[in-house]
C-alpha cells in the first residue's frame, strides 16, 4: 500500500476515527473566504486545502503551502496547482521562506511542530493563525502497546496549555482554543501496520520484523476480544497577531 498523501479512505472497515466535532476542514473553508493572502504549513498531500479552497465561496489571490516531505510535495503541488497554490518544499525546522507579515491567515491541520514565532513573524498585524492540531499523548494506547509506559514529559509533550503558553511568548493572542479526546478501533492487524507504516514518528523505526512477536499477539487478542480501542486527542487554535 502506498504511505505519502494524506488519504486514509484505505483504512475504510478495517479501522475507525471519530473527528472533532468542530468540523476543521469546513471552518478553514469560511476562514480562507475572508482572507486576501494564505499560507498552509505542512500541507502533506494538499488534500484538506483542497476540499477548504473547494467550499469557499471565494479564494484568496495569493495562496501558499509548505511541505517538507519530498513525495508529499510532489503530490500537493499536483492537486494544489489548479487551485492556483504555489506549494514550497521547506525543510523540517527551517525558517519560513516568506517576508514579514506576508500573509494574512496562516493554516495548518497537524503541522510536525509549530514554529510559533515564525507563524508571527510571517503574519500581518491582525493577522490570524487557524489550525488544528495533535493533542497530548494521541492513540498512546497503541504507542504503550509496543513501546512500554512512556515518561510524563513525553505524554503531556503537545499539551493545548503548553501551546498557548509558546503562542504567546512569540506575541500571539491565543482567541480560541478547543480540545476533545476522540475514540479510535483498530478490526485487524493490517490496519494495525499499515497506520504505524504512515504515521512513522508514532512508533520510530517499526517495521513488521522488529515487532513479529508483539503483532502476532495483538492479531490473537483481537481474534479474541474483539478491536483494539485508543484514542487520538486534537485541538483547535486559533491566534491573533495583534494590531
Ligand atoms: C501529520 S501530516 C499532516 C498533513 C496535512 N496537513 C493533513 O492534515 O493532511 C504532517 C506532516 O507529516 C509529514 N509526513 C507524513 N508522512 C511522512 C513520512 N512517511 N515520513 C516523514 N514525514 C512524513 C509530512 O511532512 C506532513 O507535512
Amino acid at each position: 500500500m502506498p504511505t505519502e498523501g494524506w488519504d486514509f479512505s484505505w483504512f475504510a472497515g478495517r479501522a475507525t476515527e471519530a473527528r472533532p466535532s468542530w468540523g476543521y476542514a469546513v471552518s478553514l473553508a469560511g476562514r480562507l473566504a475572508g482572507a486576501d493572502a494564505a499560507l498552509d504549513l505542512d500541507t502533506g498531500g494538499g488534500e484538506v486545502l483542497d476540499f477548504a479552497l473547494g467550499r469557499a465561496a471565494r479564494a484568496p489571490a495569493l495562496l501558499a503551502a509548505t511541505e517538507p516531505w519530498a513525495p508529499n510535495v510532489a503530490e500537493a503541488t499536483e492537486l494544489l496547482r489548479p487551485r492556483g497554490v504555489v506549494v514550497v518544499a521547506v525543510p523540517q525546522d527551517a525558517p519560513l521562506p516568506f517576508a514579514d507579515g506576508a500573509f494574512d491567515l496562516v493554516s495548518s491541520r497537524h503541522p510536525v511542530r509549530p514554529d510559533w514565532s515564525e507563524i508571527a513573524r510571517v503574519l500581518r498585524p491582525g493577522g490570524a493563525y487557524f489550525a488544528q492540531h495533535v493533542g497530548p499523548a494521541s492513540v498512546f494506547e497503541l504507542v504503550e502497546y509496543f513501546l512500554g509506559p512512556q515518561p510524563e514529559e513525553v505524554r503531556t509533550a503537545r499539551h493545548p496549555d503548553r501551546e498557548r503558553a509558546a503562542a504567546e511568548a512569540a506575541g500571539l493572542e491565543v482567541v480560541g482554543l478547543r480540545a476533545e479526546r476522540l475514540r479510535t478501533e483498530f478490526h485487524d492487524i493490517a490496519a494495525v501496520v499499515h497506520f504505524l507504516r504512515k504515521v512513522v514518528w508514532m512508533v520510530p523505526g517499526f517495521t513488521v520484523e522488529a515487532y513479529k512477536p508483539a503483532l502476532r499477539a495483538l492479531h490473537e487478542r483481537i481474534g479474541a476480544e474483539g478491536p483494539f480501542v485508543a484514542h487520538s486527542t486534537r485541538h483547535l487554535v486559533e491566534a491573533r497577531k495583534p494590531r
